[in-house]
């Protein structure tokens, strides 16, 4: 076969390759086999130097040609190819804008904390300074400086949680022989300010509480409540009446009335509980107020001189009205939520309503 035969036949099989040719990378090697400095055309033109002088100058014009040719034809499969690969990034990577989004819902506070922070601030309004306590609390707080005699039902261990210290050798199924308790109110930290703070005292007292009840529509083993708490000089019941409607009214509208019902706690003598007029039927009867026109929200009195014992107050120059109320119950009245459960689940269907 001649040269110019091989170049021809170089030049045909090299177009077939660089047609077939599917990537950029293949394309390269196509380009090194035939041109490359150990290609194909390189070794056959080290054939040119056999020639009659008067051949080589006709050889050197084709393969100078053939070149030009592979060349021309891998620049246009180089760009055809690179075309190919960025539309297919392109379809690869694609975003289907019209895809509807998925919304992001803002935070909010809790239902609970919403209200326990509105009866906090209303009480900010009328002077009253916030107080805490602890959670894990003493006997002596929670029971004893607040009157209840030893044998007080609310002591037994089916009512209340006590913690006892393992490690001390005591059995699970021991009685409750520890000092140490979940705190079933808010109502030590009245004794626990006063230890603290003499007359006059104003006090807010949000926080949670724990009582050994089975969670049902109307209990919680665990829930909050708010205690309040004025002590000075001439508080009478009087002062304890116009505070609490007026709190009742800013909380549940200004058409609502409230009732004081004759009531026993250890720690206030006399003592009350309070109920706000239906909102539903406004006191004429309905089954939200189960027929009687009214809803209990709070428990209060004034503070048993016993207790003010225990604190150092002299209750002959000193008087004072506590309260507490639970939140999760003036949530339900408010809203109508049947069952308080429903608050501590966690449902984000219902609790996005609020
Ligand atoms: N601590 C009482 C309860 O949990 C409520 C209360 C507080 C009553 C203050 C009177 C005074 O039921």
């Amino acid at each position: 076969m001649s040269i110019i035969d091989e170049l021809q036949s170089l030049k045909a099989e090299a177009l077939a390759s660089i047609a077939d040719a599917e990537t950029l990378s293949q394309l390269d090697s196509v380009r090194v086999t035939f041109l490359g400095k150990k290609g194909s055309l390189t070794r056959v033109l080290r054939g040119v130097g056999f020639l009659p002088a008067e051949e080589r100058p006709v050889v050197g014009k084709i393969s100078n040609e053939v070149r030009a040719v592979l060349e021309a034809a891998i620049q246009e499969r180089q760009a055809a190819l690179a075309e190919a690969d960025l539309a297919a990034r392109v379809s690869a990577d694609a975003i289907d804008v019209t895809l509807p989004g998925r919304k992001r819902l803002p935070g909010r506070k809790h239902l609970i904390n919403q209200i326990a922070e509105e009866v906090v601030d209303i009480f900010l309004g009328l002077g009253y300074m916030v107080a805490e306590g602890p959670e894990v609390e003493l006997d002596h707080y929670n029971f004893t400086a607040l009157n209840h005699p030893p044998t007080h039902p609310a002591r037994s261990a089916t009512d209340t949680f006590y913690v006892r210290d393992l490690s001390q050798g005591l059995d699970e199924d021991q009685g409750p022989v520890t000092e140490v308790l979940l705190r079933t109110h808010t109502s030590p930290v009245q004794v626990r300010v006063m230890e603290r703070q003499k007359p006059p005292v104003y006090v807010i007292v949000p926080g949670r509480v724990y009582r050994r009840d089975i969670a049902d529509p109307s209990h919680l083993p665990q829930f909050q409540q708010i205690e309040g708490l004025a002590v000075d000089e001439g508080i009478t019941f009087g002062d304890l009446k116009g505070t609490l409607d007026y709190v009742c009214k800013e909380l549940f509208g200004r058409d609502r009335m409230t009732r004081f019902r004759p009531h026993f706690f250890p720690f206030t003598e006399p003592s009350a509980e309070v109920d706000v007029s239906c909102g539903i039927c406004a006191g004429s009867g309905c089954r939200f107020c189960k027929k009687t026109g009214w809803l209990e929200i709070l428990g209060c009195g004034i503070v048993d001189p016993n207790v003010f014992g225990y604190v150092d107050v002299d209750p002959e120059v000193h008087t004072g009205f506590a309260f507490g109320m639970g939140v999760e119950r003036i949530a339900a009245l408010r809203y109508d939520i049947p069952d308080l459960r429903m608050l501590v689940e966690g449902d984000m269907r219902f609790l996005r309503q609020f």
